[in-house]
C-alpha cells in the first residue's frame, strides 16, 4: 500500500516521478504529491484524490527540478486529505519525506517530540518520524544518514522510506523494513520505486533493497549499507519484463485486459513444465526438493483474499491426490495466533504481489520454527519469493487492476501441477489419472479462450442484475472456494453485497435471504455432487430467488431451472475451477463498469496491502 517514486540524475524529475506514481496508482490511491529540490529550494506539492488530479493542479507551474520524491497514499494514519498526504515536511522545512507502512510507535514518539515543543501539519505517522530524524539530526549535529540509521532504531513498524534534504541536494536516502524497494541503475541517473514498472523504461538493471538496508543514492553512485553502517555491496539482477506488460493496450481497464490475458498467461504458466505428450511435469522447486515434500506430515497454506481461496482449492486437490493433510490458514490469523508449526512442516505461501504483510511475518514466523516455505508468487524479487526455500512463479506477468484474475488462474495452475508432481512422486495417483489430468490441464488455455469469446451473454446478465443489492454465490467441492472468490471479486468492485457458500449449507441459514429479488449464483458444473447441487437449485427457485448458473455445457437439465445460464466446456473436476472462475470474473467486470465504478481502483482498496 502506498506507492513511492524517486529520481536524481540529469533529466527533468517531475515527469519521471509523475508516470512513475500513474503506474503505481493500484497501491493507493487517497491522494499524492511530490517534493522537488531545484537549486537548494525544496518544493512541495500534494493534493488530495487520483494523480490526475495532482497533475491537473500543477499545471502552469514551474517544476524544474532533476532530483525528487512522489508519492500516491492508501490512507492509515488521518483521513485523505491535502495536508495528511505525502511529501512530508520536516519541522525546519529543510527535509522531506515520502513513507510506505506503518510507524507502529508514533504516538509514544510523538508525544516526546510535543514535549519538545515541536508542531505537527498533519495527523500521519509519516511526520512524526521525519520530525524525530530531524530532531536527532539537530541534536547530534550529524548527517541526516546517520540520523536516520538512528531513528530506525527506536522505531517498530513497516517502512520504505525516502528523503531529500536542502542541504545535500543531489542525494536521496532511502531505507526499508517490510515495504518493498527498488532501485534502478541508469547512465547517471538511479530511479527509485515500490515496484519495477516506473523504472522499465529507463533500464532494466535494478537492485532490490533488503529489510534494514539503507541506501544513499546521488546521480552517479548508490551506496548500500546496513544499519549497522556497514557498507553491503549491491546486488544487481535483470529486469524480465516488458513495458507492453504495464500498459492498456487498447482495453478500457487492466481489469478485462488481465481477464483476457488469462489463455496466454496460462500457457506461459504450463509452458517448459507440463509435457502431456511426454507424460511429465518439470518444476525444479519440486524436484530439487523432493525430500521435504514428499515426507511431509501435513501442509500448511498460508495467504490472504483471493491467494487464499486458491489455497482453499490446493486443500482439496492435495488431499485428493496426494494423501497429504492439509490445513489453509488466513495469514493475519496464524501469524497472531499460536500455530503449531514444527522442523519440516510444509508451508505453501500464496501471494501475487509477493509484498502483503501478513503473508510476510506469518513466513518469518514459520520459518524461525524451521518449516520449509515453498511460495507461489507472481511478482519476481518480491519479499515472499526471496524468502521461501523454495517455490515456483506464476508467471502471470505484472497484475495491475486492483482485484486479482490472471494471477488467481496462475496460482492454480502452479498448484495442480505441484499436486500432480507430488502425487507421482509419492505414487499415490494412477498413471492413467495422471496422465488424464496432464491433458486436462493442457487444453485450458484453449478451454479459457472459448468462454471468453462468450462474454457479451455475460455482460447481459450483468445487465439484468446490476441493481441487485444483494447476491449469494453457491458451489461444492473443487468449486466452493470459486464461490466465495465470486462473491469477493462482486464486492471490492461493484460494491454490492455478495455471500459465497458451500451450497449445502445455504440450508443452514442463509436460505432465509433468498426472495424474488436475490440473485443467487449457482457454480454447478458436471461433477459428483451435480444431482445435489441441482437439489439446491430448486430450493431456490421453489422461493423465488432469481438462479444464474454455471454449468458445463450439454447439461439439459440446469437451464430449464435457471433464469440464466452460462456454459463452460467440459472439464475434469479437479481444473474446473480455473473454468469456472472466469464467468464469475467477467460478472463482476460488467456490473461495476456498468454501475460506473473506476474498477481498476476500487474505493478503499489497494493492490498490494503491505500493513496489517
Ligand atoms: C482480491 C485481491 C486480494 C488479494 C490479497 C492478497 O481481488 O486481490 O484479496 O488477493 O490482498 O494479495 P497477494 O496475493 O498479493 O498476497
Amino acid at each position: 500500500m502506498c506507492g513511492i517514486v524517486g529520481y536524481t540524475g540529469t533529466k527533468q524529475a517531475y515527469p519521471i516521478i509523475l508516470k512513475g506514481l500513474k503506474r503505481l496508482e493500484y497501491r493507493g490511491y487517497d491522494s499524492s504529491g511530490v517534493a522537488l529540490l531545484n537549486n537548494g529550494e525544496l518544493n512541495v506539492y500534494k493534493k488530495k484524490g487520483k494523480v490526475a488530479e495532482l497533475e491537473e493542479s500543477l499545471v502552469g507551474i514551474n517544476l524544474d527540478a532533476q532530483i525528487g520524491i512522489g508519492h500516491t497514499r492508501w490512507a492509515t494514519h488521518g483521513e485523505p486529505s491535502d495536508r495528511n498526504a505525502h511529501p512530508h515536511l520536516s519541522s525546519n522545512g529543510k527535509i522531506s519525506m515520502i513513507h510506505n507502512g506503518i510507524i507502529e510507535n508514533y504516538a509514544l514518539i510523538k508525544q516526546e517530540l510535543l514535549n519538545k515543543g515541536y508542531q505537527f501539519k498533519s495527523d500521519t505517522d509519516t511526520e512524526v518520524l521525519l520530525n524525530f530524524i530531524e530532531d536527532i539530526k539537530n541534536n547530534n549535529d550529524c548527517k541526516l544518514e546517520e540520523a536516520i540509521r538512528i531513528a530506525l532504531k527506536r522505531v517498530s513498524g513497516a517502512y520504505c522510506i525516502l528523503l531529500i534534504e536542502e542541504d545535500n541536494p543531489d542525494t536521496i536516502i532511502a531505507a526499508r523494513k517490510g515495504s518493498p524497494l527498488v532501485i534502478g541503475i541508469g547512465k547517471g541517473e538511479h530511479f527509485l520505486a515500490s515496484d519495477a514498472s516506473p523504472i522499465i523504461e529507463y533500464t532494466k538493471e535494478v537492485v532490490y533493497v533488503n529489510d534494514y538496508e539503507l541506501a544513499i543514492v546521488k546521480p552517479d553512485e548508490l551506496i548500500l549499507k546496513n544499519l549497522g553502517n556497514e557498507k553491503v555491496t549491491p546486488y544487481i539482477t535483470k529486469l524480465d519484463m516488458e513495458l507492453a506488460a504495464i500498459e492498456k493496450g487498447g482495453y478500457d481497464h487492466f481489469m478485462i485486459k488481465e481477464i483476457f490475458e488469462q489463455p496466454s498467461t496460462i500457457y506461459d504458466c504450463l509452458r517448459g513444465r507440463l509435457d502431456a505428450k511426454e507424460g511429465y511435469i518439470k518444476m525444479s522447486g519440486i524436484d530439487l526438493h523432493t525430500e521435504q515434500l514428499l515426507n511431509a506430515n501435513r501442509i500448511m497454506i498460508v495467504a490472504c483474499g483471493t491467494s487464499w481461496h486458491a489455497g482453499l482449492i490446493a486443500e482439496y486437490i492435495i488431499e485428493e491426490l496426494c494423501r497429504i493433510p492439509v490445513e489453509v490458514e488466513y495469514a493475519s490469523e496464524f501469524r497472531y495466533r499460536n500455530p503449531i508449526v514444527n522442523k519440516g512442516d510444509v508451508i505453501i505461501a500464496i501471494s501475487q504481489s509477493g509484498e502483503t504483510a501478513d503473508t510476510l511475518v506469518a513466513l518469518e514466523k514459520a520459518k524461525e520454527n524451521g518449516a520449509f516455505i515453498f511460495g507461489v508468487v507472481n511478482a519476481v524479487g518480491s519479499s515472499i519469493a526471496r524468502i521461501s526455500n523454495a517455490g515456483a512463479y506464476t508467471h502471470a506477468g505484472p497484475e495491475i487492476g486492483v482485484a486479482s484474475t490472471k494471477a488467481f488462474t496462475g496460482q492454480l495452475a502452479v498448484l495442480m501441477m505441484m499436486a500432480l508432481n507430488i502425487a507421482k512422486h509419492k505414487g499415490t495417483i494412477t498413471n492413467d489419472r495422471y496422465n488424464q489430468l496432464l491433458v486436462e490441464l493442457e487444453q485450458i488455455p484453449e478451454k479459457v479462450d472459448s468462454i471468453l469469446k462468450n462474454a457479451e451473454e455475460i455482460k447481459k446478465i450483468a445487465e439484468k442484475y446490476k441493481d441487485a443489492t444483494d447476491f449469494l454465490f453457491l458451489g461444492r467441492g473443487y468449486n466452493f472456494p470459486i464461490a466465495l472468490e465470486g462473491a469477493l471479486k462482486l464486492k471490492e468492485i461493484s460494491y454490492i453485497h455478495a455471500e459465497g457458500y458451500p451450497a449445502a449449507e445455504m440450508k443452514h441459514g442463509p436460505i432465509a435471504l433468498v426472495d424474488e429479488n436475490l440473485p443467487v449464483v449457482f457454480i454447478a458444473t458436471n461433477d459428483p455432487y451435480h444431482e445435489k447441487i441441482v437439489s439446491n437449485m430448486q430450493e431456490i427457485k421453489a422461493r423465488k430467488g432469481k438462479i444464474i448458473s454455471i454449468i458445463t455445457e450439454g447439461d439439459k437439465v440446469s437451464p430449464t431451472i435457471s433464469n440464466d445460464y452460462f456454459e463452460i466446456p467440459m472439464a475434469d473436476e479437479i481444473v474446473a475451477p480455473i473454468l469456472t472462475v472466469i464467468p464469475l470474473q467477467l460478472l463482476s467486470y460488467y456490473v461495476g463498469t456498468l454501475k460506473g465504478i473506476d474498477v481498476d481502483k476500487p474505493r478503499n482498496l489497494a493492490k498490494s496491502v503491505t500493513v496489517e
